[in-house]
């Protein structure tokens, strides 16, 4: 397959075509993701919980996310990598331009931060000075404690009126990309239909321009538990690439998120 970009994303949107993401933290299953044929690769926060053994993503460091994308990259060197901006890492413009730089100089593609319009300076500040940016908007794991819980946004029609007018901020400060997370299907269709960037979804339903899933939860290893919205794939395909090409082709037709995954 050919390299994708921003623009095989945004040409992905506009034909239909469906994104197929998987976190990523090592150069051995980035290279098996590569090799299957994953379209991008997230090196998520998420590794506070399944690589470092935390209750929440806090304790993530700039430092462990840059080292975990040179890995990620080694592993993976025609992947779209996108890079997780930790917990506090992104308070002010200065930091944030500082603090993507070394993601972007450890191999990252983009960089994603957690959050709405508070954002604008911030994005606008990096995509005028070359790194491009991903949105992520709803359950954003970084707030978990404000949120009291890992709990699903967007139920009430004003949190959800909210959340439609944050993505449309994040497009217009310079955001290419958006992940939706934990919300309804419905306000998740909404969103990618009032945005001209992909969205890409996690227990969003299967309306979106593509799914994200953190890989341990694809082959059924989350410290004994499976949240609603994943799938243990490597239960029915038996390998660890059968289990990928399966995630990929039932993305690519929507068969997954089934109805059992979605929130509503
Ligand atoms: O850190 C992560 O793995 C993420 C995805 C769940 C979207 O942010
Ligand atoms: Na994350």
């Amino acid at each position: 397959m050919s390299k994708i970009n921003v623009s095989t994303l945004r040409k992905m949107k506009n034909e239909g075509t469906k994104i197929g993401a998987l976190t990523a933290y090592d150069a051995s299953f980035s290279s098996l993701f590569e090799d299957n044929g994953v379209h991008v690769l997230l090196v998520g926060d998420s590794m506070g919980m399944v690589l470092q053994g935390g209750s929440d993503t806090l304790a993530v460091t700039n430092q462990d996310i840059a080292y975990h994308t040179k890995c990620v990259r080694a592993g993976a060197p025609n992947t779209f990598v996108i890079a997780d901006m930790p917990f506090m890492t992104y308070s002010n413009v200065a930091d944030t331009c500082k603090n993507a730089a070394l993601l972007m100089r450890s191999g990252a593609n983009m960089v994603k931060l957690e959050g709405g319009e508070w954002l604008y300076d911030s994005i606008t500040a990096l995509t005028q000075q070359g790194i491009p940016v991903c949105g992520h908007l709803g359950l954003t794991p970084q707030s978990v404690h404000v949120f009291g819980g890992f709990k699903i946004q967007g139920r009430e029609l004003e949190q959800a009126q909210k959340m439609i007018e944050d993505a449309k901020a994040l497009e217009k400060a310079g955001a290419q990309l958006l992940v939706l997370e934990c919300i309804p299907s419905a306000l998740a269709k909404q969103i990618t239909d009032a945005v001209n960037i992909p969205t890409i979804g996690i227990g969003a339903g299967n309306q979106t321009d593509g799914q994200i899933l953190v890989m341990h939860d694809l082959v059924g290893i989350s410290a004994g538990y499976i949240p609603k919205f994943s799938k243990n794939f490597l239960l029915e395909a038996g390998t660890m690439p059968a289990a990928v090409k399966k995630y990929m082709t039932d993305v690519a037709s929507g068969e997954f998120p089934a109805k059992e995954h979605e929130f509503n």
